[in-house]
This record gives C-alpha cells, sequence and structure tokens, in this order.
C-alpha cells in the first residue's frame, strides 16, 4: 500500500458517500464528522445487499462507509457486492468493535480503512487517505494505459517501415528488429534477438568491412555505406545511427538497411550502356574516318587527276575556261586538305600507328594553330604504348579539354602534362581562365552543370578502373584524369 506522502493531496472536498448502516443515528453521526471536516457532503443509505446493489447499479458514489455487522449481512458482504459491481470505489468500515483479524480480513478483501466508531473524529482522515490512493492509483492506471498505448503505436510504426531496421547494442546484438528486417532475414524476432547482427546478416565472425556501425565507433557520428550482401544477392545502403548514454558513450545504433540492388543494378547497366556508346562512337568515328579518306579522299584525286587529263589535252584554252580550271584545281586541293583535317580530328591515323604521345602532339599543333591558344605540352619521354581503348580514351580526354578551354575558359594558355609511374598514369589539363561558372568545386559527382563532354570523360575513365578529377577557381581549371596501369615486370 502507498506511504501518505506519495499519494498526493485529497482529490475530493465535495463528497458524495453511499453509507451502509442498520442504525439511520449512526449514519447521520458519520455524515455529520465528515461535514465538520469540510466535505461538502450528500449521501445515501442502503441497509441491505439487495438496495446496495440497487444503488450502485444507480447513482455514482466516491465513498462506500460501511458498519461492520448490519444485521444478517456484514462488510465483508459489501466488499463482495461492490467487486461484483465492477465499480472501483474504496470502502471504509466504520464500526462498533471489529477483532483484529477480522479487521485484517475487512483490509484483504479490498476495505481502504477501518475505524471504530468511539474514534469518529477519524472517519474524515481515512476517508482522505482513502481518496488519496484511489486518486493515486487511478493516475497510475492512466498513466499505465498511456505508456502502453505509446508502445504499441511504437511498434505500428516500427513495424509499417517498409525498410528492415535493426536496433543494436554496443556489442553487435540485435536488441529489436522489425517485421521487413524478420522477413528479410528469414527468422523470426525472437530467433534474432541477442544474435550478433554479422552472424545472421552477413554470416560472419566479425563485422563486415563496409559495416558503418564499426565506423561510427571511432567517429562518434552516424555513418553510412553501400554493402553487396553476397549471401543474400542484394546490395544496401546501410545507416547507423547512434544512441549515447549519459557520459556521451556509443551504447547501440539504429541500422536501418534500404534496398537499392535494383537501383545499383540499373546503374550497372546504365554504365555498361554508357561505355558500349563511347565505344561505337569511336567505332563509327573511326569508320568515317576512313571511308573519308579510303572513298572521298580517292574520288577527289581521282577527280585532279582528270582534271590535270582535260588541261593536257585540251591545247590552249581561253583565259576564261583557264581561269575557271585553275579555281576547280584549288577547289579540289582545299577539299582534299579539309577531307584529311576531318578524318584526322575524327580519328587521328598516328593514334593507332604511333601511339598516344604522337596523336596528341599532331592534335595540339592544329588546335594552337585553329584556335590562338598557346598550349604546352609535357610528355615524359619514355611514354609507353598503352592498350588502344586506353589510349583512345586519353586522346578524348585531351581533345574535350582543349575544345572546353576554348569554348568556356576565355583562358589564352593551355598546359597538358603526362606523368607516368609503374602503377598509373596521370593526364592533367590545365588553363589559366575564369574557372567554372555554375560550380566551383572538386567534385567529379554528376550534376546538372556536367554537359555530355565531361560526363563522356568521367565514364571513359571509370570504364577503364580510373577516374577524372576537377579543379577550378576564379584564377583556372585542372582537369585530372587518372588511370591505372598494369604494372611491367622490370
Ligand atoms: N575549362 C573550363 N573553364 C570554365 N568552364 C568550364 C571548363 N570546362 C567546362 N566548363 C563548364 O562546364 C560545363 C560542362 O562542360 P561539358 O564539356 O561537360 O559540356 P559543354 O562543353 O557545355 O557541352 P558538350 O557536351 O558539347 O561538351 C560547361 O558548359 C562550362 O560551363
Ligand atoms: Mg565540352
Amino acid at each position: 500500500m502507498p506511504s501518505d506522502a506519495r499519494i498526493g493531496p485529497s482529490p475530493i472536498l465535495s463528497l458524495r458517500a453511499l453509507i451502509l448502516e442498520d442504525d439511520p443515528l449512526d449514519a447521520e453521526l458519520v455524515a455529520a464528522t465528515l461535514r465538520q471536516a469540510g466535505y461538502s457532503l450528500t449521501f445515501t443509505l442502503a441497509g441491505s445487499p439487495g438496495l446496495l446493489r440497487e444503488r450502485l447499479g444507480a447513482g455514482d458514489y466516491d465513498i462506500v462507509l460501511a458498519d461492520y455487522n448490519l444485521g444478517n449481512w456484514t462488510a465483508m458482504d459489501a466488499l463482495e457486492i461492490l467487486r461484483d459491481s465492477g465499480k472501483d470505489i474504496p470502502l471504509v468500515v466504520v464500526t462498533g468493535a471489529l477483532g483484529d483479524e477480522e479487521a485484517v480480513e475487512c483490509i484483504k478483501r479490498g476495505a481502504a480503512d477501518y475505524v471504530l466508531k468511539d474514534r469518529l473524529e477519524r472517519v474524515p482522515m481515512a476517508v482522505d487517505r482513502a481518496l488519496r490512493r484511489k486518486a493515486y492509483s487511478d493516475a497510475q492506471a492512466r498513466q499505465q494505459e498511456e505508456i502502453r498505448r505509446a508502445k504499441e503505436e511504437w511498434e505500428q510504426t516500427f513495424d509499417a517501415v517498409s525498410d528492415p531496421i535493426l536496433l543494436m547494442d554496443e556489442h553487435f546484438r540485435i536488441k529489436h528488429a522489425n517485421k521487413s528486417a524478420s522477413a528479410l532475414l528469414g527468422l523470426e524476432l525472437k530467433d534474432l534477438l541477442d544474435k550478433r547482427c554479422y552472424e545472421v546478416l552477413h554470416g560472419l565472425a566479425g563485422p563486415h568491412p563496409a559495416c558503418p556501425y564499426r565506423r561510427l565507433f571511432t567517429t562518434g557520428k552516424a555513418e553510412r555505406s553501400d554493402i553487396a550482401e553476397t549471401r543474400l544477392g542484394r546490395t544496401f545502403d546501410a545507416a547507423a545511427s547512434p544512441f549515447f548514454d549519459a557520459s556521451g558513450n556509443v551504447r547501440g545504433c539504429v541500422h536501418v538497411l534500404r534496398d537499392i540492388t535494383e537501383r545499383k543494378r540499373a546503374e550497372e547497366s546504365l554504365r555498361q550502356l554508357s561505355t558500349e556508346l563511347l565505344r561505337a562512337q569511336d567505332d563509327e568515328r573511326r569508320r568515317i574516318a576512313r571511308e573519308l579518306h579510303d572513298s572521298t579522299g580517292q574520288h577527289l584525286a581521282a577527280l585532279g587527276m582528270n582534271l590535270a587529263w582535260v588541261k593536257e589535252k585540251a591545247g590552249c584554252l581561253d583565259s576564261q575556261t583557264n581561269a575557271i580550271l585553275e579555281e576547280s584545281f584549288e577547289i579540289v586541293k582545299r577539299c582534299t586538305q579539309e577531307i584529311r583535317d576531318f578524318s584526322y580530328l575524327l580519328h587521328p591515323p598516328t593514334l593507332d600507328e604511333y601511339g598516344l604521345a604522337s596523336a596528341i602532339r599532331w592534335y595540339v599543333e592544329s588546335f594552337a594553330r585553329r584556335s590562338g591558344i598557346r598550349v604546352t605540352l609535357e610528355l615524359p619521354e619514355d611514354l609507353r604504348r598503352l592498350a588502344h581503348g586506353e589510349e583512345i580514351a586519353l586522346f578524348r580526354v585531351v581533345q574535350e579539354c582543349l575544345t572546353n578551354v576554348h569554348r568556356h575558359s576565355g583562358s589564352p594558355t593551355a598546359r597538358i602534362r603526362i606523368m607516368q609511374d609503374r602503377k598509373s598514369l596521370s593526364l592533367e589539363v590545365a588553363d589559366e581562365g575564369h574557372g567554372f561558372q555554375t560550380v566551383r568545386s572538386e567534385t567529379t559527382d554528376a550534376g546538372p552543370w556536367m554537359g555530355l563532354g565531361l560526363l563522356g570523360m568521367r565514364e571513359r575513365m571509370s570504364s577503364l578502373g580510373g577516374h577524372l578529377e576537377i579543379e577550378s577557381d576564379g584564377h583556372g581549371t585542372t582537369v585530372r584524369a587518372q588511370l591505372p596501369l598494369e604494372e611491367k615486370a622490370a
């Protein structure tokens, strides 16, 4: 039973009492005592079990005050009737005499208190205590109900989330899992509890190398990473958000696993598609270059020969015809030069035959002539031949970067540097222009600011296992392409 200190202030001053008494005078005495103590009292008498039932069914009462001996029934019977009624009303026994055993029994059966009639002045205190206890237990019951409802709501929300969620302690032990996590792992909640997450999730004896929760212990903040789980055949965007104790130590985490398998697959096929497209574009350019050279170029050569034949056979021509013939020779020459330039731009033949250095030198020379931009070129003496795909990719990077310098940077100069060591080759194209107008960053993440040029370079590099970096500020832009090289035996 709670101590008085815990049960708070008396909540009721206006009291509705049900008095069980076979002597109406005694009932009046009890009522007078309560009124004297400050209660505004209304009461109803019930002298038999039937009347008690009737009164309980008909009205609302704050307290029941019962004599012990009520003729042919007692306060014990009253307690039983009260319990059966389902009404939670405190009952105080107010009686002439009560043995210890009966008093204990009354309390055991649910009486709030008992007072002897020769100590009637104690009735208000007993009533007050009974009311306080009732108020206290009502508040407790409400609190319990609120807690139960909040827990139920929380569980429902937790289970409604379609992403699998695991709650873990600091030893990677699963403390809770939502329905989606159970379904993913094919285990019921009870079979998941207290298991190590890396055992059930990855089938490992320790945390997965990419586990964000493991990193979280070092960084102290939420972490995430993509994890390909081969056992389940899925890829997850795994996030771990920490719980801390009062001293700031990590005590556990919420681990959310978003299934990104389909997205990853789509990204992969998109990457393959763009690599294929770039390759097809290169092949097509090479084919057109060869066509131009071998077919249109040859036709023009034949046309030049025919014109020469006409000139030789026609003998003496009037000056106007001669001028037209000379002009035709000039047109054929110019077309031949243009066809040659076009076909070289589409695919420099020196690239296949003599390699990257020679193709870049040729391209830089013609670019500088056409654009007026001064280009310096730093190539290692011993730049080795690379695989055809690598050489063409690097050549396209140079081509695109110089075109961008010309179109976007406003720079009067450009510098190309190639550096290589045993493991990698790095190609840098730098200018001294005004830099990127939209995005000034060191990122190569795709964004709306990237055109086909930058995207294409990035795809070319990543399809060969390399990467592309861009540095840009108000003083210029540097694009750096890096490719891993197969180590050659010394
Ligand atoms: N060297 C540079 N200096 C300043 N801005 C640049 C430079 N290179 C690229 N940019 C900026 O980045 C944008 C994207 O370049 P990207 O080469 O991807 O596309 P683009 O040149 O606009 O079009 P295209 O698809 O024909 O190449 C450019 O529009 C330009 O704003
Ligand atoms: Mg471009």
